[in-house]
């Protein structure tokens, strides 16, 4: 199967329509979410830190605005890197941590590949073949309800692997290593009705989260989120899946990858300088109270910031949930 890297906005609402719009919805603040960069407010008024990312903003001629960190010019990625810390992971590394994790669920190395040398000095991975087996408490139903967040998740290249974000280079569906990628290889190779088939793999976007910063970094990686599922779906039955059932994903998407300032646990820039204004008889006395929470960059003063907190939703019991309310947990 070819893997095109770089989704285009036009082609998801040519090929399947109103998935861009809810793939666009920010769930805490029911807008959409925004640019949270100032990247490209050269574009005009639409495009401000402060402004929702429109549907029209990124389609039609604007088709081609938002691109993968890898196809973005040098300067602008320098720029990034400084004020965003956004340097992203390459693949092998992001495989190495995510064996980890592997190893001890399963108890065991190796499970879903062996990492290599390449004669380059460089290193990769070479998939397992055989069917993966289970440790003799735990089924392939717990390894997909096990959740799993990507903090500051960028293109999300720890939980989706369609390409190295570092290089650009496609990975194939075979190959791929990120946390979903291992969830549907596990569904792929125990399920074999379709409806069973997506009802599990409902299951494993559930339990799959992401939060981001920048919102075209977060456009990519639910737009990244939502093509593996098709190419998933693809790659099992040969053939797409409903409209419906790609709706259901990109609902469960829009929830779990996320815009999220993640130091603070509220919409990026939601805290405001409060203006209190006292009257007397003689005059009126102004007095300007800061965000406690952002007096001091303090994590246990997390639960006293005066923005908007984001909810994510907790898929037991279908309630949103405030995400700093799990730190408690
Ligand atoms: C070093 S990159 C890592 C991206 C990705 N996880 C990877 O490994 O390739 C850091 C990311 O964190 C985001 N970021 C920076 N500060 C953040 C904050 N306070 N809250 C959420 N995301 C933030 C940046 O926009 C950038 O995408």
């Amino acid at each position: 199967m070819q893997v095109v890297i770089d989704i285009l906005e036009n082609e998801i609402i040519e090929k399947y329509p109103d998935i861009l719009e809810i793939l666009l919805r920010d769930q805490t603040t029911q807008k959409n979410i925004f640019w949270a960069t100032d990247n490209y407010e050269h574009l005009g008024d639409s495009y401000k830190f402060n402004s929702e990312i429109l549907f029209s903003s990124i389609t039609g001629e604007n088709g081609n605005i938002i691109m993968p960190r890898v196809y973005k010019d040098k300067v602008l990625q320098l720029s990034r890197s400084k004020e965003m810390a956004e340097v992203f992971t390459p693949s092998w590394i992001c495989n190495a941590q995510n064996n980890a994790v592997d190893n001890s669920w399963f108890g065991r190395e190796n499970v879903f590949n062996k990492e290599i040398l390449l004669e380059n000095g460089t290193k990769s991975w070479e998939t397992t073949k055989e069917k993966i087996f289970f440790p003799k408490d735990k089924t392939w139903q717990d390894y997909i309800l096990d959740t799993r967040l990507e903090i500051t998740c960028g293109e999300a290249p720890y939980l989706v692997s369609r390409y190295d974000t570092t290089t650009g280079e496609s990975i194939n569906i075979e190959n791929r290593i990120g946390l979903l990628d291992r969830k549907l290889r596990v569904i792929n190779e125990n399920v074999n009705s379709e409806k069973e088939w997506i009802n599990a793999v409902e299951v494993a976007y559930k339990n799959i989260y992401g939060f981001e910063w920048q919102g075209d970094s977060l456009l990519l990686a639910r737009e990244a989120l939502l093509i593996t599922f098709i190419e998933n779906f693809t790659y099992k039955f040969e053939t797409e899946p409903t409209l419906e059932t790609i709706k259901n994903i990109a609902h469960i998407i829009s929830w779990n990858i996320w815009q999220m300032d993640g130091l603070k646990g509220v919409i990026p820039n939601s805290c405001k300088d409060e203006i209190i204004e006292t009257a007397t008889i003689f005059e009126t006395q102004t007095e300007i109270r800061k965000c406690k929470g952002c007096e001091k960059q303090d994590l246990k003063k997390i639960k006293f910031h005066n923005g908007i907190y984001c909810n994510i939703m907790d898929w037991g019991i279908e309630q949103p949930i405030r995400f700093i309310d799990l730190l408690e947990k």
